[in-house]
């Protein structure tokens, strides 16, 4: 199965230059990991640049970057360094992100504030940057890496799910901008991988959760998830779930036909 899906996105990231953000650890590692066993031209980017630069020793297309999604002012700046870099970006794959581990009215309001900051603004302001010289160029396709959190909000997660479907409003109404334009927009929502997420995840006062949750270690394994993306992308869909078990499409059935019941289960779920 995975060696049908490798030919099958293949041909479509040959030749292009392909930038990812949030590459030091889980998903985007595993997606630069695939896109560089390829030969694909590959920007790495994330705050870890140690991380960054072993994914630059093992594959002769990539190239590391380090971006920092927090330092907004800076962003626009690594953007121009990332578009030289590479000769100009074909695809930028928006997959850095953090998590919550707390209630809302617990938190303080700059831990939440941050996890917006991050997955959302910071997000923004580099596919700002990018689709501004794409749409100049008239091609490029920008993809953002959301979460099943935008359609199925769960408690202790409310400003990760504020950010990820907020990601999903911005570039649902890009596409009508920039669609005609010669530029595809897909949004990827994966449910559950076994990825470091849970563990930076930050608690009510901002500190790390540090703990492997167990929704993520009985998830999806990163490398599948990465490849379900590549293939999504290659067929330009516009919006698809990746790393979907049984008990989350249930959800997703329960959100659209009996949302009561969803929202009633969800308040008595123990969620971490
Ligand atoms: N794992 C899951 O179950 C799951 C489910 C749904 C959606 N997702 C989404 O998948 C994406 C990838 O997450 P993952 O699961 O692979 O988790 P991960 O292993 O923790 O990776 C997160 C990546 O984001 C980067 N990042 C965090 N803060 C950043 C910042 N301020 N600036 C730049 N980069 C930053 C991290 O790098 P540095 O710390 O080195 O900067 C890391 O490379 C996220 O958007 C996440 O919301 C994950």
């Amino acid at each position: 199965m995975m060696r049908r899906y490798k030919q099958s996105w293949q041909g479509y990231f040959q030749d292009k230059s392909v930038w990812v953000t949030g590459a030091s650890s889980g998903i985007g590692a595993a997606l630069v990991e695939a896109l560089g066993a390829a030969g694909v031209r590959t920007l790495a980017s994330a705050r870890r640049t140690d991380r960054l630069e072993e994914l630059e020793r093992r594959h002769a297309s990539v190239s590391a970057l380090s971006l920092d999604l927090a330092e907004c002012d800076l962003i626009g700046e690594v953007a121009a360094r990332a578009w030289e870099q590479l000769g100009g970006i074909d695809i930028l794959i928006n997959n850095a992100g953090i998590s919550q581990r707390s209630t809302f009215v617990e938190a303080d309001p700059s831990t939440l504030e941050r996890v917006i900051r991050v997955d959302l603004i910071g997000t923004m302001w580099l596919t700002h940057a990018v689709a501004a010289r794409m749409k100049h160029r008239g091609s490029g396709h920008i993809v953002a890496v959301t979460s099943l959190a935008a359609m199925i909000p769960t408690p202790r997660r409310t400003a990760y799910a504020a950010a990820k479907a907020g990601l999903h409003g911005l570039f649902d109404a890009m596409r009508g901008e920039l669609e005609p334009s010669g530029l595809s927009i897909s949004l990827a929502a994966p449910g559950f991988v076994r990825t470091e997420i849970s563990t930076h995840a930050v608690t009510e006062t901002g500190a790390e959760h540090g703990v492997l949750d167990s929704n993520q270690e009985h998830g999806d394994d990163a490398a599948s998830c990465a490849v379900e993306i590549l293939v999504g992308v290659a067929k330009r869909r516009r919006e698809f779930l990746v790393s979907m078990s049984p008990r989350l499409r249930i959800a997703l059935l329960l959100r659209r036909h009996a949302p009561g019941l969803l929202w009633r289960i969800l308040a008595k779920a123990s969620v971490t």
